[in-house]
């Protein structure tokens, strides 16, 4: 398996150009089986899951091309409404083919996603949701078998904001009978770009952007064109790597918007930021101040976000707190982050940060996407080598990480690891 090696100690400087969002091209792709043609859409990140979701979508029968950032999909001819264990094992993300399937199809056969390393990932709420819409849903061999021929329009509250409920829940109720009202939906970018997606194609929804969100089914949608927003996390990602190799870098294609929370926090830490047009400007301070962070849904800190900061706040001047309230156990990059140096102590949800002059390199192992982007950081400021094996992990949802970084002055090189 491949690994990344990584040389410690360079600031990082120039631009860097942030790709389209994992979290929203997926939703989006799984939106294309609503309606028959072809759809084009842009600024497509080149990752692993765009090319599990791009799989997936081929096994149900579109026709799906990637090219130069750019998927030309073509649902004409879907009929095998099926996404089967091999493939949903390697994404959860896959769930997000049930509402659509059942909105166009009433029909859908999907694996149940299992666990992953964030802890379990129930899907409870997706379900309740669909049998609220009038489906009717087994559990069978490990599948979950969906049918309902036209589903009718409910009331739907969340007991919990949740991204993907939300997302699958708009995708059936588009095209159900009648009025559906969501309460506590998820506010998430990623969940106004499908909703402006879902209308774009022809949908009726009142209150995008909002917690509650009114969607009057139609009869039919239509294929689009359409460009897909900016990274956030990624933009995250690449803000705590100026800030944490004392650099000064510029990172564009961001849509500040989605990010004024970490902007906050990162400038707390005495890190300066400009925003000019869609870029930013990061000058790191001469040494990074502690600053505590609590996860929450949007608007809030993302938990996409806290493994990174985990990662800058191991040599801050002092001690902070990073609290996960989203998953159970978030915290697997805590273990390998100690076998660099960091001192972190951990109180349930609640990791205790207290920074350090110097990390020093060692072998690491990622665990999940978030977590080998904070070994990386981690790794770009420690002194000496560091070695990151199971790099797949981070090519799930990080365009071209190494050659970015490269290209900011990073020493890092992606090798054959050994097993
Ligand atoms: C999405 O996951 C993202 N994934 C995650 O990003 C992100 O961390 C998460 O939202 C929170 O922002 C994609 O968009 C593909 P949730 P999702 O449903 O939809 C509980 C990354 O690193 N819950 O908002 O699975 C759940 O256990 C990934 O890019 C239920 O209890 O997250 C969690 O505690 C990791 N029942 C909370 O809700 C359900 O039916 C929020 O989860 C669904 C969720």
């Amino acid at each position: 398996m491949d690994k990344f090696v990584v040389y410690g100690g360079n600031r990082l400087e120039g631009s860097v150009k942030i790709s389209g969002s994992k979290n929203s091209v997926l939703p989006i792709m799984a939106a294309t089986l609503l309606a028959s043609g072809t759809f084009e859409i842009e600024n497509v990140p080149d990752l692993r899951d765009v090319a599990t979701m791009s799989h997936l979508l081929r096994i149900i029968g579109a026709e799906v091309i990637f090219k130069e950032n750019k998927l030309i999909i073509n649902t004409e001819r879907c009929s095998f409404f099926e996404a089967p264990y091999e493939l949903v094992k390697t994404m959860r993300a896959s769930i997000y083919v049930l509402g659509p399937l059942m909105g166009r199809f009433g029909r859908g056969k999907i694996s149940y996603p299992g666990g992953c390393a964030l802890g379990p990932r129930p899907i409870d709420l997706h379900l309740k949701a669909m049998e609220t819409l009038g489906a009717q849903i087994d559990l069978e061999g490990g599948y979950i078998i969906a049918k309902g021929d036209k589903l009718k329009g409910a009331e739907i509250n969340f007991p919990i904001s949740s991204v993907g409920a939300t997302g699958n829940t708009l995708m059936a109720a588009v095209l159900a009978e009648g009025t559906t009202v969501l309460t506590n939906a998820a506010i998430e970018p990623e969940i106004v770009a499908l909703e402006e997606f879902l209308v774009d194609m022809g949908a009726k929804i009142e209150g995008i952007g909002k917690r509650k969100i009114t969607i009057t089914g139609v009869n039919k949608l239509s294929p689009i064109k359409k460009s897909v927003i900016p990274d956030r996390i990624e933009a995250g990602t690449f803000m705590v790597a100026g800030a944490i190799t004392g650099g000064n870098i510029e990172i564009q294609n961001v849509d500040v918007r989605h990010i004024t929370n970490i902007i906050d926090n990162l400038e707390k830490t005495g890190t300066k930021i400009r925003v000019k047009d869609n870029s930013l400007i990061i000058e790191a301070p001469d040494r990074i101040q502690p600053v505590s962070v609590k996860t929450e849904a949007y608007p809030g800190f993302p938990t996409d976000m806290q493994a990174q900061w985990i990662a800058l706040m191991s040599i801050a001047d002092g001690t902070s707190t990073v609290i996960e309230t989203i998953f159970l156990n978030r915290f697997n990059h805590v273990s390998e982050l100690k076998r660099i140096g960091a001192r972190i102590d951990m109180d349930g949800n609640k990791a205790l940060v207290t920074g350090v002059k110097e990390l020093k390199g060692a072998p690491v192992m990622s665990s999940d996407l978030r977590a080998s982007a904070s070994l990386i950081l981690a790794a770009l400021v420690a002194k000496g080598r560091t070695d990151i094996s199971r790099i797949y992990h981070i090519d799930r949802g990080y365009e071209k990480i190494e050659k970015k970084l490269r290209s900011l002055g990073a020493e890092i090189t992606r090798t054959e690891g050994s097993l």
